[in-house]
Order: C-alpha cells, then sequence, then structure tokens
C-alpha cells in the first residue's frame, strides 16, 4: 500500500491515495533467502529411484528396537547402529536423504567424521526431526497434537549451521468413525501446526516434510481411509498456503491408504491401495510439490514395497510428483535383526539394508517384481497406537 507523505497511511481517501512520495512496501517472504536452494533441495530428495531412510528414532523408540534384540539403549549402540546404516556402500543408489534425530547429527563415525560429511560424499541429503512428540489436544476424545514450535526458529539456524537441509515433523490422526475421529478440531490444530512448522524451516533454510500420518488403527475401510486422507491432506494445504509456505521448497509424508487394522473384509491388495492412494492424493496435493514421501506406517518391510509399486504403475489418474518411500520400520527391520548389536553381522546386516532399499529404489520407478529379503520381510511390523 501507499503511505502519506508524513508516514502515516493515508486513510482520508478511498480509491487512489494521493501521496507526494508513494513508498511501495513488501513483506518479503520468509522463504526469500533461500528459495533456490530449498527448491533445489526437495528436487533432489525426489529423485527418481530413489528415497529417504528414516533412521530418526527418538531416544526412547530406538530402545524399543534394542530391546527386541536384546541391546542395551546407550549413546554408543545407537552411534554404532547409525554407522552401520549410513556406511553401507552403494546406499546411495537408492537413497537420496536420511532423516536424523537430534543427538546423531552431531555425531561422527569412529574415523572421527561426522555422520553429515560421510552423506554428504555420497550425495545424500540430511535432514532432521524437529517435532518434540504428541500432547493431549484438549476438547477432544484422546487426540492428540504435536509439539515443538517453541524455539523451532533457532534449532532449524542451528541444525542448518550442522549441515541439515531438510526436515520433518510428525503429526497424528486417528479414524474413528463412530466418534467422528479424526475430529475437525484435531485436523485443523494439527494442519495449522505443520503450516506454522513448515514456514519456520523454510525461513532457515531447511525443506519442511510435511507429515500428517493416520494411523492404521481402527475398523474402517479402504474407502473411508481414502476420502479422511484427502481431507487431512487439503486440510494442510489450506493451512500452508494461507502461511505463505513455498510449495516447490516442501514435501508431502503422507501414510498410503489402507483398510484399518481390524477391517472385516481384511486388507487391500496392492492395486486397491494403490487406487485409494493416488486418487486421494490427485485431490488434494497441488502439483507444484515435488515429491511425496510415504511413511511405511506399520507394513511389512515387502507389503510397503509392493504397495509403492502399485501406486508408482496405477494408470488413469493424474499423479504429477514423484512418489517414493521415507521408511522407518520397512527400511531398517531385517537389517537390524541381523545385526544383533554384533560387529560380526555388520556387512551381513549391510547387506540386508541394501538389498531392502534397492527393491524400494525399483518401486519407485515401478519396476519391483516382489521377493527381496524372502519370508522375513514378510513380518507384520504394526504396533497399535504407535508412536516414533
Ligand atoms: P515408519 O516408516 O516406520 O512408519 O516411520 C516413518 C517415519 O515417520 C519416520 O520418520
Amino acid at each position: 500500500f501507499f503511505q502519506a507523505e508524513d508516514g502515516i497511511r493515508d486513510t482520508s481517501v478511498t480509491g487512489v491515495q494521493t501521496c507526494a512520495l508513494p513508498i511501495c512496501l513488501f513483506i518479503m517472504p520468509h522463504w526469500s533467502k533461500f528459495a533456490d536452494e530449498l527448491v533445489a533441495t526437495a528436487k533432489k530428495i525426489a529423485t527418481p529411484g530413489k528415497g529417504i531412510l528414516a533412521a530418526d528414532e527418538s531416544t526412547g523408540t530406538i530402545g524399543k528396537r534394542f530391546d527386541a534384540i536384546k541391546l542395551d539403549n546407550n549413546e554408543v549402540n545407537r552411534k554404532n547402529y547409525r554407522e552401520l546404516l549410513f556406511t553401507t556402500e552403494g546406499i546411495e543408489e537408492s537413497i537420496s536423504g536420511v532423516i536424523m534425530y537430534e543427538e546423531t547429527l552431531f555425531q561422527s563415525s569412529e574415523s572421527g567424521e561426522s555422520f553429515v560429511s560421510i552423506l554428504q560424499k555420497k550425495g545424500i541429503v540430511t535432514g532432521i526431526k524437529v517435532d518434540k512428540g504428541v500432547a493431549p489436544l484438549p476438547s477432544t476424545d484422546g487426540e492428540g497434537f504435536t509439539q515443538g514450535l517453541d524455539g523451532l526458529h533457532d534449532r532449524c539456524a542451528k541444525y542448518y549451521a550442522q549441515g541439515a537441509r531438510f526436515a520433518k515433523w510428525r503429526s497424528v490422526l486417528q479414524i474413528n468413525l463412530k466418534k467422528n475421529q479424526p475430529s475437525p478440531l484435531a485436523i485443523r490444530e494439527n494442519a495449522w501446526n505443520l503450516a506454522r512448522y513448515a514456514t519456520i524451516c523454510q525461513a532457515n533454510g531447511l525443506v519442511p516434510i510435511v507429515e500428517p500420518e493416520i494411523l492404521m488403527d481402527g475398523d474402517h475401510d479402504l474407502e473411508a481411509n481414502m476420502e479422511i486422507t484427502a481431507k487431512v491432506v487439503q486440510a494442510c494445504y489450506d493451512a500452508c498456503i494461507a502461511c505463505g509456505m513455498l510449495l516447490e521448497g516442501s514435501l508431502l509424508k503422507p501414510n498410503m491408504c489402507l483398510p484399518g487394522s481390524t477391517c472385516a473384509s481384511g486388507p487391500a491388495s496392492p492395486e486397491q491401495v494403490a487406487a485409494a492412494t493416488v486418487r486421494a492424493l490427485s485431490r488434494s496435493v497441488p502439483a507444484a510439490v515435488p515429491g511425496v514421501v510415504f511413511l511405511s506406517g506399520g507394513q511389512s518391510e515387502e507389503e510397503a514395497t509392493l504397495n509403492l509399486n502399485a501406486i508408482n504403475t496405477v494408470e488413469g489418474i493424474p499423479k504429477p510428483w514423484v512418489l517414493t518411500f521415507s521408511y522407518g520400520r520397512a527400511l531398517q527391520q531385517s537389517c537390524i535383526k541381523t545385526w544383533e548389536g554384533k560387529a560380526e553381522n555388520k556387512a551381513a546386516a549391510q547387506k540386508a539394508l541394501l538389498e531392502r532399499a534397492g527393491a524400494n529404489g525399483a518401486a519407485q520407478l515401478g519396476k519391483y517384481a516382489g521377493g527381496a529379503g524372502g519370508d522375513a520381510a514378510k513380518a507384520s511390523l504394526y504396533v497399535a497406537n504407535y508412536s516414533y
């Protein structure tokens, strides 16, 4: 708008303002300093044939993984495990990004080289989980909201300085049709939270992954999941656009559309999952977003890969984004089980990771024939009301 000569906004006239020295004021977008970099980073992560290794388990969650292999949850073991993952030779063929927990971002390998630098040399972008977990959302029946906005500006600046170039923030919603959940309040609050997080990240050079996860729990069918997923994702983009997020410098991390874990009609085929998932996204994700990076959400390793393959081969529904993976459990399960915390199993564990990552890279291209990892990869990873 224009200001009057004395610097006070002239409200005495309607229509064209009459001022001798018009000064045009702009609000620079929050991302303006980093726009080109954000777009380039998002595009690099969404490279066809590649996806994200989500190794951002909190200290508590990695403890649950270590319990399963009877390993002590201490800093050395956590570092050794992450070092095993990041130093897997050839991992860069199918991995474009790695998400870390804060502790890992500041760790180095045995040789003294930082994990960020090791990955950088392989052309892999480092990301960081910046949310601080879920808390109860007042006025709802057991729904939650994600914490972590306080101090986020400063933390993002610190993570950028350490070499991180993207971030993730997980919101959690659940479907309960009898209770009308997710409730309008939970959808709105989580969408707004994600949008505020996303723009703070962009102001600090980090590409935000917007992750509104709808849990698998429930007896709803595939159709219900599809409709609710579309509604939740739409709400996220309404909020992100209202907050001025640069769509081209962001990524979406949704759940795939699946029937609820206790749905009477049982699981859906990869073709059914793919059609419902792409339909939901085609109704809700702007074409300007470069990539959609799915979470695995408790699917078995093999299920998550077969579904991704089907998503990339489905025809007749618009899908203008790169559709790929950002898996935690579905990339690491066989690897960690093979490792068992023993140095002598390291090479075999890395081989298991490489095979799984390669299978998902092929699935991104719609070229996965099935069978990677044998029967072990078919074990369910579902945990009710999962927290990461
Ligand atoms: P899962 O693939 O295990 O669901 O984890 C995804 C995730 O959000 C980790 O960043």
